[in-house]
């Protein structure tokens, strides 16, 4: 690159400014420097400019592909270990599964308050953050209670030291362990003010990770939306009663960051819902009611049995933020995918791209999918169905099978099939509402 020389000092004082004022970051991009307002959250996809979690060197979209796919088996494993109440046994791999959170938020902690960017999962309860002298966290960016004049410990006879999973207590202090994908986490249970947006809330209760093993923690920690003990919504229940919505940017569209908005206010009134169903045994899964499939305007013919909400076995449907790719349980999937290669036409050829089994090399025609859900149908468009290569020339129906060495009765509604949609979680009034909206 060649600099004119004829740039005026103030300019390079101005950029020296500018580096000084942003610490942690990443681009000069005016996007990753605004600042979020009210009770707006911005949400980052990882791989966004914005995101010190994206690949060092860019990654084609092949690998991409494969990538999010390899982080997507992690996901499923881990979400049918909730379902079957039992942690999981790491999958067997050539290289080792990064499950790389797929959005990501902004939080601030402590004060004086440090900058988190925190993966978002709608099927954890608590949230934890890597700790100073933490032992094999990835993460530079650590909360260190020393540094902030707000936190304390929880004691252990604390009521929030019942509802962590294994508590242990650490002199009076109390600790916990638990697995998370294919990790294993020990943390002390502490308090400090967290800033979501413009909003301060005061002695919120957090896992301050002490130690962890593998590789399927969040760099930079884990804000937990699920619906049980100490998650987001049950310690702001005064703030956002228990009310929240996020649209997702495509990962295509690199450059623009999606929205979690908390709270009532500022929810859309024009949404379609569906009720949310409770399973007692695993409180803090969002399942819905998905009765049936459509492949363009034919309801494709799925043994029931495939889409029963089941709250012994947990069987049933899901919607989830940290899977990228739907699954459906495998007689579902292949009915829905026949269907759907009948519609793109019988003479094409069919290939597959990692854990894809239909693809095509030619363009296509393709038909929507329509999600139908109890009092709400979800029609999708191409952008929520198929990925393209550009280069290559390929383009997936964007869905699989639940993978085969999982043992698994889940449907996942998965963030590809979400993105570009504003998803209303309103659990007071247990339903989920889906409306087309563009993240901006
Ligand atoms: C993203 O935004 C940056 C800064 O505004 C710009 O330089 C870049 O070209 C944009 N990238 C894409 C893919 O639009
Ligand atoms: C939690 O993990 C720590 C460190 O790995 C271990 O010493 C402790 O026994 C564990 N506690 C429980 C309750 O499993
Ligand atoms: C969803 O679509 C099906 C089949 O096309 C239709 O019978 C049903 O009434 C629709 N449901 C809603 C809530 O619109």
């Amino acid at each position: 690159m060649k600099l004119s020389v004829s740039l005026p000092p103030f300019f390079f004082f101005f950029l020296l400014l500018l580096l000084l004022h942003t610490p942690q970051t990443l681009a000069l991009n005016p996007n990753c420097e605004a600042q979020d307002q009210g009770s707006d959250l911005k949400v980052f996809h990882v791989f966004s400019p914005c995101s010190p979690f994206k690949p060092s060197t860019p990654l084609s979209w092949e690998e991409t592909v494969l990538q999010l796919q390899a982080d997507d088996k992690a996901r499923l494993q881990f979400l049918s270990s909730l379902v079957a109440g039992r942690s999981v046994v790491p999958i067997a791999s050539g290289r080792q599964i990064t499950q790389n959170p797929t959005y990501i938020v902004r939080v601030k902690v402590g004060t004086p308050p440090r900058t988190f960017l925190m993966a978002m999962d709608t099927n954890n309860d608590a949230a934890w953050l890597p700790c100073d002298g933490c032992v094999g966290c990835s993460s530079s960016v650590v909360y260190s209670p020393v540094k902030s004049i707000s936190t304390r410990n929880v004691n252990c006879g604390a009521p929030q030291c019942k509802q962590v999973p294994n508590p242990t207590c650490a002199g009076s202090a109390c600790a916990f362990n638990l697995t998370y994908g294919s990790s294993s986490i020990a943390a002390n249970l502490v308090q400090d003010t967290v800033k979501l947006a413009a909003d301060p809330v005061p002695g919120y209760a957090f896992g301050c990770i002490q130690k962890t093993t593998g590789s399927s923690v969040p760099a930079q920690g884990l804000l937990g939306l699920g619906r049980g003990p100490l998650s987001l919504l049950s310690q702001t229940q005064h703030l956002y009663q228990s009310t929240f919505s996020y649209c997702l940017p495509s990962f295509k569209a690199l450059n623009f960051s999606g929205s979690l908005k908390l709270g009532p206010v500022a929810q859309p009134k024009r949404i379609k819902f569906t009720p949310l169903l409770k399973n007692p045994r695993r409180s803090s899964l969002y399942y819905v009611n998905l009765i049936g499939i459509r492949v363009g305007r034919r309801i494709v013919d799925i043994p029931p049995a495939a889409l029963a909400f089941n709250p012994t076995t947990g069987a049933g449907t899901i919607f989830d933020s940290g899977t990228v790719f739907t699954r459906l349980v495998e007689p579902a999937y292949i009915a829905v995918r026949d269907a759907f290669r009948r519609r793109v036409g019988r003479n094409l050829v069919v290939t597959s791209l990692g854990g894809f089994d239909t693809c095509y090399k030619v363009p296509i025609n393709a038909p929507t999918i329509t999600f139908m859900f109890k009092g709400m149908n979800v029609t999708l468009p191409q952008d929520n169905l198929l990925i393209h290569s550009t280069v290559g020339g390929i383009t997936c129906l964007a869905m699989a099978a639940a993978p085969d060495n999982i043992n698994s009765v889940l449907n996942v509604i998965a963030n590809m099939q979400q993105q570009n949609h504003r998803v209303l979680y309103d659990v007071p009034n247990s339903r989920l509402g889906v409306a087309r909206e563009r993240c901006t």
